[in-house]
């Protein structure tokens, strides 16, 4: 039995990694500001709701703990990401900056930390068939978003406190993980949650609409394979940032469409181009993980999205009750 605290464990991969370490039989510190609350609970050993932009609370968390998962993060989809700068930069920068300082107060063991896609440079991502991003490619550094330049700054000072302390780090660049039991709405969704929240709510026939012009592309993970993937990597001796995600590239048409047929709802699409709507395409180089983890994904685009497209529609019934 391993002594885990899983930070943003009341948010969609935090929730589902303290499950499944709980289920495992692991002691688990789930720790955030606030809980979605859509997993029956208990989902851990322990709860506790703390600010982890607050120093202190770091130490206090990280306490009698061996490993860390650090998913606790000031994050939204396209749309938050776009309009949020200061705000995501000063927060996640600040919870990233004090959990890695308190882990080596506290000698913990193991720090996982979950860096992204959004690291990868703009002038990389400007054609919707671009080639998968390899790990390589993060430098010569040119995210897109204030949030990428705060997950590319947080990876060096990753690389810092290994070099440092000793700490011994393990990163994932998360490439669109999606799935049930996250958010939906209220403005921090993802494309895979919105488009499915904006098909259950159509009515029949109907439309939808499509942020940009549907051309854009890029690949998405279901969470289970996410949580094995980290795991694995968690587990494993590579100490660098890795890739976790699918090479199946797709436009967010196709996404739609796919939604669109699994509701059984006859659905025409409208395009907002105005919206914001990212790089214009963006895959996952997973030649690295294969070799590395041997692991790849298991679950299908299709497979994921019935299962997140169920899971949205009946929050929502319950949501008007
Ligand atoms: N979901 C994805 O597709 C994806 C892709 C790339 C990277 N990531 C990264 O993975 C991590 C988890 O993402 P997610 O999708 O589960 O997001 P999420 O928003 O569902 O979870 C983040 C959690 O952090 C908590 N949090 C925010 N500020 C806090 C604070 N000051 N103190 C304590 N807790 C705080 C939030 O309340 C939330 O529950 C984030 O670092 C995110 O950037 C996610």
């Amino acid at each position: 039995m391993k002594k885990v605290l899983v930070c943003g464990a009341g948010g969609f991969i935090g929730s589902h990694m303290a499950k499944r370490l709980y289920e495992e039989g692991h002691f688990v510190r789930a720790v955030d500001i606030k809980w979605d609350g859509y997993f029956e609970e208990p989902y851990y050993s322990e709860k506790i709701t703390l600010d982890l932009r607050e120093y202190q609370n770091c130490l206090k968390v990280t306490e009698g703990i061996n490993y860390v998962y650090q998913f606790a993060a000031d994050m939204g989809g396209i749309g938050y990401i776009t309009k949020i700068g200061a705000d995501i930069m000063h927060n996640s920068a600040l919870i990233n900056i004090n959990m890695l300082q308190a882990a080596v107060e506290n000698k913990v063991k193991r720090f996982f930390w979950s860096s992204s896609a959004c690291v990868y440079p703009e002038y990389k991502q400007r054609d919707p068939n671009i080639p998968p991003l390899k790990e390589e490619d993060a430098e010569p550094a040119a995210p897109d978003q204030f949030y990428g330049w705060e997950k590319l700054f947080t990876e060096k000072l990753c690389e810092a406190y290994k070099r440092d302390y000793g700490l011994s780090m393990r990163i994932a660049r998360y490439h669109n993980i999606f799935g049930p039991y996250g958010t939906y709405d209220g403005g921090r969704e993802k494309a895979p949650a919105a488009l499915c929240r904006k098909v259950a709510m159509a009515k029949n026939p109907g439309e939808i609409e499509i942020w940009g012009d549907g051309k854009q592309t890029r690949s998405f993970l279901y969470i289970d394979d996410c949580i094995d993937g980290t795991i694995k990597l968690m587990e494993s001796d590579y100490d660098r940032p890795l890739n976790i995600g699918s090479d199946r590239l797709v436009t967010i048409d196709e996404l739609a469409d796919i939604i669109i047929k699994i509701s059984g709802k006859k659905l025409q699409k409208k395009y907002n181009f105005s919206a914001p709507q990212g790089v214009r395409g963006r895959n996952a180089d997973l030649t690295m993980i294969k070799k590395i983890l041997g692991w790849e994904p298991k679950v299908s685009l299709e497979e994921g999205l019935e299962r997140t497209y169920r899971w949205i529609e009946q929050q929502l019934k319950k949501d008007t009750n």
